[in-house]
């Protein structure tokens, strides 16, 4: 069986991938920012240069977009350089590289599902960034792929479901914006689709996964908030409010307004069709409710 070496593991989706691949049986080497600091002069080829794999997933980058926008410089280091480095050292040794990329890399002018064929225009540093990446692995040969996913939540790390619902829990009123559509992605639904990857010999390039279905974040907090009131735990509001994305004075980056993608190209590859990301969400805060993640009695 070939080995899976995962960047990023300390991270939301890295940490869920390692463990649900684990328990699938995967042979998986697990490497948080500790143990291989992306950026650091020469610790691409010292670290992944000691151990012998077949398949590397890169989910590590720096995701904190209005923190790239102020910080150019390392945003382009981590998300674009590292992985220009990751993808050459992987391409010289015969490695597949499945890097993890995302929707910013398009301007979001549109009104339909993004396609593998549409051409990414990034309006952010992070989309930037991460476009650099992307080319870097695209370019470094034909067998690599490059895995584009949106608004990704799941147990190790908290994210909007769970910022919602815990506003919920603890104030009467809750807004989100209902002027930027896109697509949840469901860390755990991630790891099932991705995982035909690790032992595909053929093909290469360019991935949609996401969860089926488009909404605004204030539709995916309502639908958050409808679950949670259903499994039961005492919210102080049941509605969410739409304001507008110009009303969020914190945002530092500019946003793309519509970013949902097409994942049909990843269910015919695979036979794998992603569910709805209402199911995926639903699934998610009734497993958060029972290990006790609001601690409310
Ligand atoms: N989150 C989303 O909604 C979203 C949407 C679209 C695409 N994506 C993409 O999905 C992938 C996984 O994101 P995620 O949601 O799992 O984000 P995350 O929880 O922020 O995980 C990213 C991981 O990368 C690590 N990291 C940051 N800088 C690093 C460095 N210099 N060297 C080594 N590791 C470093 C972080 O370490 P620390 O734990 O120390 O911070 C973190 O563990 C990323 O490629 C991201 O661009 C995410």
């Amino acid at each position: 069986m070939g080995k899976t070496v995962i960047l990023g593991s300390g991270g939301r989706l890295g940490a869920a991938l390692a463990r649900a691949w684990r328990a699938a049986g995967e042979d998986v080497v697990a490497l948080d920012r500790a143990a291989l600091p992306l950026g650091a002069d020469g610790k691409v080829e010292s670290v992944l240069g000691d151990i012998q794999f077949d398949v590397l997933v890169n989910c590590a980058a720096l995701t904190n977009v209005d923190y790239c926008e102020t910080h150019p410089d390392e945003a382009f280091k981590v998300n674009g350089e590292a992985v220009n480095d990751i993808a050459l050292h992987c391409e010289d040794r015969g490695i597949r590289c499945i890097h993890i990329s995302t929707d910013y890399v398009f301007d979001g002018n549109t009104s339909k599902p993004y396609t593998e064929a549409d051409a990414p225009s990034p309006i952010s540093v992070y989309g930037t960034s991460k476009r650099m990446g992307e080319d870097a692995v695209l370019s470094a040969g034909a067998r690599h792929w490059v895995v584009r996913v949106s608004w990704v939540f799941g147990p190790d790390r908290v994210s909007f479901v769970d910022q919602v619902i815990s506003r919920a829990l603890s104030e009467n009123r809750v807004d989100a914006v209902d002027d930027k559509w896109a697509t949840p992605t469901y860390t755990l639904d991630c790891a099932t689709l991705l995982r035909p990857f690790l032992r595909r010999v053929d093909g290469g390039g360019l991935l949609h996964l996401a969860n089926t279905g488009v909404c605004t974040w204030q539709e995916y907090g309502q639908w958050a908030l409808d679950c949670a009131k259903d499994a039961g735990l005492p919210l102080k509001t049941l509605n969410v409010g739409g304001v507008p994305m110009s009303s969020i004075k914190a945002f530092i980056a500019k946003r793309p307004i519509y970013t949902a993608m097409e994942t049909g190209k990843l269910a015919s590859l695979t036979r794998l069709q992603p569910r709805s990301w209402k199911e995926a969400v639903k699934a998610h805060v009734c497993d958060q409710v029972e290990r006790g993640f609001w601690n409310v009695s």
